[in-house]
């Protein structure tokens, strides 16, 4: 098989890369490991900032995002029992954040890939790529138990932090930086309306929680637990007490329980492998970097990396020039590295770190305090959530 551009992983990145390059007229093939239904399925991201949600719309992909997704002016923060709106709009001139569900982002892309007739083929594990120094890389795969040979002029790697598009980078090549954390999230869906009709992001004593949604029926709820912990060993009982208390406010707001539908726990990791280009292999999306959940960044920063490479690539093909290809690593790791320290100030900023001194937790809500008391600290957390222009 021979193509323009081979795509390895059919996630978001994967997906929209296809969907760009086929938009400028390029060729590719998608192979993905898993099946369709877990592509589909998997539960992740919930936040569009104001830049991926347009580059949707310019892909002719948002039909189902514009009809279906909810568009929210802010955040929540809520410390010491109080409660805090960060208002976007007004913080940003006007930008704001869509929730839409990665899965429903995912099954969109898949839609219009099919209906296009492009090639994408579930359940064909890449095996490695090879000659990613050469002008002729490919990547080794096998489709339904059959290994093939897939020939390209380039091959991203989009698949995701457990990935093999990355090995082809020779180890004296690459360098990685890497923060691990001693918590994760356990996160449940539940059949129950929102609580609140916004996100909020609360900082307890005893651990950081957040409430999030899916749709105006289904709520999405996350508590930080210590590392290793198995989502079975909660109760669902349990879970929601332990919500309530976290989410307690000095007035009658109320949390609303249903009947939980899945749990599972993510751990936390802030990572970034550089450069995110070796010969003619790109590496894009949580391939190349991962932040921990707590800003709503991982999949907006794979966004970020396939319009830049698309670009790129429709740039040499229209003027012959290389220059925005050359640039693709240097361009990426700008934003990745201004991803990974909203990131990592988030997560510190809201969740208690296991054997804090009270000096640290007294310091932790000193920085709280001081983003809802002052304009200009409450205005860079609202610029950042919502996403810096793609560069
Ligand atoms: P992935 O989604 O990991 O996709 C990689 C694909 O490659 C997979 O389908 C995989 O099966 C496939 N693959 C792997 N190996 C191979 C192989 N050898 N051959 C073929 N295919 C292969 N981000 C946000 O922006 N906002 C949020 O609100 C947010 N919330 C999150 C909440 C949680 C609980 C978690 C876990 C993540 C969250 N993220 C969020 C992060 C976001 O989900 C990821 O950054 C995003 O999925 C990255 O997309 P990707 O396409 O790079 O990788
Ligand atoms: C969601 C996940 C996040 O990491 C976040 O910061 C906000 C929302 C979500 O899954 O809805």
């Amino acid at each position: 098989m021979r193509t323009t551009v081979g795509i390895v992983g059919a996630g978001p990145a994967g997906l929209l890369l296809a969907r760009l390059l086929h938009n400028a007229g390029i060729d590719s093939v998608v192979l993905e490991s898993h099946d369709r239904a877990y592509v589909e399925q998997r539960q992740r991201a919930g936040i569009l900032e104001q830049g991926t949600a347009d580059v949707l719309r310019a892909a002719g992909a948002a039909d189902r995002m514009d009809r279906e997704g909810l568009r929210h002016d802010g955040i929540e923060l809520r410390f010491s029992g109080r409660r805090h709106r960060v208002d976007f709009p007004a913080l940003t001139g006007g930008r704001s954040v869509t929730v839409y569900a990665q899965t429903e982002v995912c099954k969109d892309l898949i839609a219009l890939r099919l209906a296009d007739g492009a090639p994408l083929l579930f359940e064909a594990e890449a095996l490695a790529v090879e000659d990613a120094d050469t002008d002729r890389p490919r990547v080794r795969f096998r489709h339904r138990g059959v290994e093939d040979v897939l020939e390209c002029d380039y091959v991203v790697g989009c698949d995701g932090f457990w990935g093999i598009a990355r090995r082809a980078v020779p180890a004296a090549a690459a360098r990685v930086f890497e923060r691990t954390y001693p918590f994760g999230w356990l996160g449940i869906l539940a059949d129950v309306p929102p609580s609140h009709d916004e996100l909020v992001y609360a900082r307890h004593d005893r651990g950081f929680a957040l409430l999030s949604m899916r749709s105006p029926a289904v709520s999405r709820l996350y508590l930080q637990v210590p590392e290793g912990t198995e989502a079975q060993a909660w109760g669902d009982e349990e879970i929601w007490d332990e919500l309530e208390r976290r989410f307690a406010t000095d007035d009658d707001w109320k949390l609303e329980r249903g009947p939980i539908t899945q749990k599972s726990v993510t751990p936390m990791r802030s990572w970034v492998h550089e450069p995110m280009r070796h010969g003619r292999l790109f590496l894009a999306g949580d391939a190349a970097h991962i932040v921990p959940p707590t800003g709503a960044k991982g999949l907006n920063l794979a966004v970020g990396d396939v319009v830049t490479f698309a670009r790129a690539l429709t740039h040499l093909r229209d003027t012959g020039s290389a220059a925005l290809l050359d640039a693709y690593s240097e361009t990426c790791l700008r934003r990745v590295w201004q991803a990974e320290r909203f990131s990592y100030d988030m997560t510190t900023l809201l969740h208690p770190a296991p054997g804090a001194t009270p000096f640290e937790d007294r310091l932790q809500l000193a920085r709280l305090e001081r983003i809802v008391s002052s304009r200009a600290a409450e205005t860079d957390l609202a610029e950042a959530y919502t996403g810096f222009p793609f560069g």
